[in-house]
C-alpha cells in the first residue's frame, strides 16, 4: 500500500467494520486501514480521560501508518474524545491531517426521518452521559422540533463482541432496554443506533419494535459524509491512494479478529496484530 495517504478507521472493536463496510460501498477506490482497540474493549462504561488516552494513542498510531484522515467510526470516542483530538492535539501533531467523528452526520441526517419529532437515541452509557447528541441536536435544530430520550444499553456490546447475535439469552438483553425505551416515550417513530456495534443487533431489533418505527443505522450516513467531505475538500481528496487495498489491525490477537470481523464484514478478511501503547 502506498503510504501516507490512506483512510483510517478507529473503533474500540469491531463494531466501526459497521461503518467500513458501507463506506467501501461507497468509496471503493480509497485505501483503509481498520483499527479495532480489541484489547480494550468495550470503551462504553469507561471514563472520559481513559476514551480521550484511548482515542488519542490510536490515532496517532494511524497517522504513523499512513493515513492522512481517521474517521472515528466510534460514537463513545467521538463524544468523548473528538472535539479534543480536533482542537489541542492535531494542531501540534499535523494541521494537515484530520480527524472526524460519526455524531454530527448522524445527528444531520435526522430530519429526513421522525414524523412527529419523538427520536429515542440508543448508545453506550459514555455517549448518553456525554448529553452529545441532545447537545448536537438542539444546536442544529433548536429546543421545539424534537423530543429525545436516551438510554444506554450497556449489555450490548459484549453481545456483539462475542458474536452473540441471536437466542434466548440476547433476546432477553434486546427486549430488557426496548421496553424501557417505549416506556420512556411510547409514541417514539424513531430509534438511532447510535453505537457502531448496534446494527449487528438490527434483524432482532427489528423483531421487537412496532413496524411503523424507523431504525436509523449510521453507516450509510456515515459514507455519504464522507464523500460529500472529499467533495468538498479536493486539497485532502487529492492526497488519498486509490488501490483499493483494506487492512485490518487489531490490539488483541489477530485470528479472532479475523473470525469476528470476517463475520461482520461477510468475508474473509486477514489481520495483524499491533501495539499501539
Ligand atoms: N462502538 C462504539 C460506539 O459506537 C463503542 C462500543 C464500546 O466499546 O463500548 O460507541
Amino acid at each position: 500500500m502506498k503510504q501516507g495517504e490512506c483512510i483510517g478507521v478507529f473503533d474500540s472493536g469491531y463494531g466501526g467494520l459497521t461503518i467500513l463496510k458501507e463506506i467501501i460501498q461507497v468509496l471503493p477506490q480509497y485505501d483503509y486501514i481498520y483499527l479495532g482497540d480489541n484489547a480494550r474493549a468495550p470503551y462504553g462504561s469507561r471514563s472520559f480521560e481513559a476514551v480521550y488516552h484511548y482515542t488519542g494513542e490510536a490515532v496517532r498510531k494511524l497517522f504513523e501508518m499512513g493515513c492522512r484522515l481517521v474517521i472515528l467510526a466510534c460514537n463513545t470516542a467521538s463524544a468523548k474524545a473528538l472535539r479534543t483530538i480536533q482542537q489541542v492535539d492535531l494542531p501540534l501533531i499535523d494541521p494537515h491531517k484530520r480527524v472526524l467523528g460519526v455524531i454530527r452526520p448522524s445527528v444531520e441526517a435526522l430530519a429526513d426521518y421522525s414524523k412527529n419529532g419523538h427520536i429515542g437515541i440508543l448508545a453506550t452509557r459514555g455517549t448518553v452521559a456525554s448529553g452529545s447528541y441532545p447537545i448536537e441536536i438542539e444546536k442544529l435544530f433548536g429546543m421545539e422540533k424534537f423530543h429525545i430520550t436516551q438510554l444506554a444499553c450497556p449489555m450490548w456490546v459484549p453481545l456483539v463482541e462475542n458474536n452473540e447475535l441471536s437466542g434466548e439469552g440476547t433476546e432477553y438483553f434486546v427486549r430488557k432496554y426496548l421496553d424501557e425505551l417505549f416506556l420512556m416515550d411510547p409514541l417514539l417513530d424513531t430509534i438511532v443506533l447510535a453505537c457502531t456495534h448496534y446494527p449487528l443487533l438490527r434483524p432482532l431489533i427489528g423483531q421487537m419494535i412496532p413496524g411503523y418505527v424507523r431504525i436509523i443505522g449510521q453507516g450509510h450516513i456515515v459514507a455519504d459524509s464522507l464523500k460529500d467531505y472529499l467533495l468538498r475538500h479536493p486539497e485532502m481528496e487529492i492526497c488519498l491512494s486509490k488501490g483499493r487495498n483494506v487492512s485490518y489491525y487489531t490490539t488483541d490477537k489477530a485470528e479472532i479478529f479475523e473470525q469476528t470481523g470476517g463475520v461482520f464484514m461477510g468475508e474473509r478478511i486477514k489481520c495483524r496484530h499491533v501495539q499501539i501503547c
